[in-house]
């Protein structure tokens, strides 16, 4: 069977792909298994992305591994989520560095139990001079909060006359966000039928392209991920501007 990798146009891959990792727990539930046999095949999903996606020269994946809201889930389901990312680290570090991956971590990291700190910050500073793809997870993260401490710096830089007010523009508060420097995404990817956004970043995806698909995320693998990268590839990205324009 032809492969969606074949379909698509190498010089229109999207810079930033951003995905919403959902449906492990419905996945396991099917099978009559805990929501961690769930989460254990979506680290596999992860593994078979961050793969798919340097394959084709994404630069920037962004994945939301667990958001604020997630802490108020069970006591158990947090650690075990907690131990996967740690695991998972551990183990493919190896293959990170082959890959020429560099990881980027986001979100309230003093939240985080210290071993999770520490793992989190060694993955950043070892993999921190690779140039292939920048892996950027999304942990303890919250759209909402980011804004807000994003807001409160820029404050804090008026009040101590570092800035003026005529000077605040969208670039500042972008500049601001735990996301300054990395482009806006291209393309955003939700799993599991789900239509909604969740406080993943808010202010970043004013522009993106939206694909919602109902495969739960331990069955979204490479294939998956080409195919909506075909899909993104059809559309017409007018950033408010009128077809005509912008073909010339
Ligand atoms: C959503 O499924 C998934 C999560 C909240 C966690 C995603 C985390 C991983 C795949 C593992 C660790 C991440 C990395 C980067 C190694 P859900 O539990 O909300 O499923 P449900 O909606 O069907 O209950």
């Amino acid at each position: 069977m032809a492969s969606f990798k074949d379909k698509i146009d190498l010089d229109k891959v999207p810079t930033h792909v951003a995905i919403i990792m959902d449906g492990n727990g419905r996945w396991a539930k099917k099978r009559n298994r805990e929501r961690i046999y769930g989460h254990r095949e979506g680290v596999n999903s992860v593994k078979a992305v961050v793969e798919a996606a340097g394959e084709i020269g994404v630069k920037y994946l962004t994945l939301y591994a667990f958001s604020s809201e997630n802490w108020s889930r069970p006591k158990e389901e947090v650690e075990a989520l907690m131990s996967l990312l740690v695991q998972g680290i551990h183990d493919e570090l190896e293959n990170i560095m082959k890959q020429n991956i560099r990881i980027r971590v986001i979100g309230d990291l003093s939240k985080l139990k210290a071993d999770v700190r520490q793992a989190v910050e060694d993955s950043m500073e070892k993999t921190k001079d690779n140039t292939a793809l920048n892996l950027v997870i999304a942990l303890s993260y919250g759209s909402r909060d980011e804004i807000v401490d994003a807001l409160r710096q820029i404050a804090q830089e008026v009040k101590e006359g570092k800035l003026e007010v005529e000077d605040i523009t969208a670039e500042t508060i972008s500049n601001h966000l735990y996301t300054a420097g990395i482009p806006d995404p291209d393309l955003l990817i939700r799993t599991s039928g789900e239509v909604r956004i969740s406080n993943f970043l808010l202010w970043q995806i004013s522009y993106t392209e939206l694909y919602f698909t109902p495969i739960l995320w331990p069955e979204f693998k490479k294939e998956q991920f080409f195919e909506a990268i075909y899909n993104y590839q059809q559309r017409e990205r007018r950033f408010g501007k009128i077809s005509e324009q912008l073909s010339k």
